[in-house]
């Protein structure tokens, strides 16, 4: 009886699997532009592999700066090499260090940045953790939280200057798809109460959508846009953390779409013409996937995505003082 049930349990799962590669194939959207970005500066947030290291490698061979911005400098190095090699050393790539998880090294990336840079056109917050158990940082703070959310804020509040000072100009935040079921609590932010690695996940994702928003209505009149990302289901390394990560990797990698098709709809925004007056859009598929079922109602409370901006303010504030 037991052997039955698994049995069937495991044909429900193969079955998904294959829905989900028969969708991923009926509307796989690859970004057809000749957009060129010579004399424009971008930052991808964990760049060295996943989707963050296909969109280096487009915005790259279109004559972009590329800075990737990265917590392992060895894996950031061999991504550099690893882009320079494809595009025939004919792109200008660089390495920075940056961990999202601790602020003090967000700040010293934003003023290596400062210090090296005059512009900076594209900002793309990809860097994110899955499945991590509850870690508290010498900063105080939960590390999958710290990364997910507060330090792409925190990064992107203080490079706001340089991104206005040479607009117009973009930034992208990838979320996903768990945002729909993640669930906002401003007085327990990083929930570290009650945590659990799904949840921190589904939660953080609600957090980039929500800031988003906000960040758009605060970004209204620069000439800096933004909107958020939903990539699909990609065949990466996100799902590393998992217990079960190695029966799910090769099952993953067979039915899911490439890193590389995943990167699609976040090199859309950073470039199309489309995107170009961006007022927080949550993105799928080079589409709008606002009002759809895949997006947490939360997203349309404009006190709620208010409420976050200052309660994130006031915990990055408590660091610092
Ligand atoms: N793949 C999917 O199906 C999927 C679905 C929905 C949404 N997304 C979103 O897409 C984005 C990219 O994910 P992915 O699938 O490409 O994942 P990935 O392959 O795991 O890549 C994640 C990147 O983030 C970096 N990173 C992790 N913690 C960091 C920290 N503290 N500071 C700086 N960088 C850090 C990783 O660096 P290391 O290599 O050093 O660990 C890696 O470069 C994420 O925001 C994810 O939530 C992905």
């Amino acid at each position: 009886m037991e052997l039955c049930i698994i049995s069937v349990a495991c044909c429900l799962f193969v079955v998904i699997l294959a829905a989900v590669k028969l969708y991923e194939l009926s509307i796989k959207r690859p970004f057809v532009s000749n957009v060129k970005l010579d004399g424009k500066t971008v930052i991808v947030t964990g760049a060295n592999t996943g989707l963050g290291f296909w969109t280096a490698l487009d915005l790259a061979s279109r004559g972009a700066r590329v800075i990737l911005a990265c917590r392992n400098l060895q894996k950031a190095e061999d991504a550099r090499k690893k882009i320079l090699k494809e595009l025939q050393s004919n792109c200008d790539v660089i390495v920075r260090h940056l961990d999202l998880s601790s602020m003090k090294s967000v700040r010293q990336f934003v003023r290596e940045t400062f210090e090296q840079e005059s512009r900076l056109d594209i900002l793309i917050n990809n860097a994110a953790v899955s499945g991590i158990p509850k870690t508290i940082t010498e900063e105080g703070l939960e590390y999958s939280y710290a990364t997910n959310y507060i330090g792409p804020f925190h990064l992107t509040n203080l490079l706001l200057d340089l991104l206005k000072n040479s607009a117009p100009s973009r930034i992208v935040n990838l979320t996903s798809v768990m945002n729909t079921f993640g669930h906002l609590n401003c007085d327990d932010l990083q929930a570290k109460g009650h945590y659990d690695p799904f949840s921190a996940y589904k939660n953080t994702k609600l957090m980039n959508v929500l800031f988003t928003k906000e960040l758009a209505r605060r970004l209204e009149g620069t000439g800096v846009t933004t909107s958020c990302v939903h990539p699909g289901l990609a065949a990466t390394d996100i799902f590393r953390s998992l217990r079960i990560a190695n029966i799910v990797g090769p099952l993953i990698s067979l039915f899911f779409k490439t890193a590389k098709d995943g990167a699609q709809t976040t090199i859309y925004c950073a470039l199309s013409e489309e995107m170009q007056d961006a007022k927080g859009e949550y993105m799928s598929d080079s589409q709008v996937y606002d009002k759809t079922v895949w997006i947490n109602k939360d997203a349309y409370d404009e006190g709620l995505c208010k409420k976050l901006w200052e309660t994130t303010e006031a915990i990055l504030e408590s660091i610092e003082s």
